[in-house]
């Protein structure tokens, strides 16, 4: 598929969604219980540089500044320019969020930037990973970390939901296993620290710059 058609495909589909992102339909208890699970493995501290990739409104930064007392810089980019609109609306008193409306394939923002960064539920939709993943590469500090929240293909239903997923939804791209995220942290200079399941079943892929 073309990047542009890809693009336009995911944009549509996240403004719409955007509408309702922050309601409490089982769908969106699912999201929160899956970032929670994430952000239980977070070693943050105050003043840290923290980024979220594909942060929908922005929950999860809220949730991970409340840690910390809403010490430190808080960034998230998304593709959807009403989802980014949202997150705005959400920490319009917090002068310490940032929302940028990027692809997470080019992100405009500096290196070696940021100490922690997380993706959810997001990953499996960009259509160049190994760009996506560069990026991440570029902006995290030497030592910095990802966290990718994912769907794994490492059983055969969920190959199967894979293939059933990108019949019915033409922006979706691929769920990956545990060895291709391996190799799409290896590729991009990452180390790859491993991975934990979340209580949502999913995994989360730790790597380190
Ligand atoms: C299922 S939602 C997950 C949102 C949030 N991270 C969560 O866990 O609830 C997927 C998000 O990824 C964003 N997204 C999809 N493709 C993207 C891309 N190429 N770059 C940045 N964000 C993207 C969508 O706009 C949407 O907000």
């Amino acid at each position: 598929m073309k990047e542009s058609k890809h693009v336009q495909l995911n944009v549509t589909r996240w403004n719409k969604w955007a509408n309702s992102y922050d309601g409490k339909g089982w769908r969106y208890v699912y999201l929160r219980k899956a970032q929670s699970s994430l952000i239980s493995l977070l070693n943050i501290k105050e003043n840290m540089n923290f980024l979220d990739i594909g942060c929908g409104t922005g929950w999860a930064i809220g949730q991970v500044a409340k840690l910390v007392d809403y010490k430190g810089s808080f960034y998230g980019v998304d593709l959807s320019p009403r989802m980014i609109e949202k997150a705005k609306e959400n920490f319009k008193v917090n002068n310490n969020f940032h929302f940028i409306n990027a692809n997470s394939e080019s992100i405009p923002l500096d290196d070696n930037l940021f100490d922690i960064i997380i993706c959810t539920n997001s990953f499996h939709h960009y259509l160049n990973p190994n760009k996506a993943m560069k990026e991440i590469f570029r902006l995290l500090k030497p030592d910095g970390k990802i966290f990718i929240l994912d769907p794994t293909a490492d059983y055969w239903f969920i190959k199967i939901i894979d293939k059933i997923i990108k019949l019915i939804e033409p922006g979706h791209v691929k769920i990956y296993s545990t060895k291709e995220f391996e190799s799409l942290l290896i590729n991009a200079g990452l180390k790859y620290i491993g991975c934990k399941k979340t209580i949502t079943r999913e995994k989360v892929h730790i790597g380190e710059k």
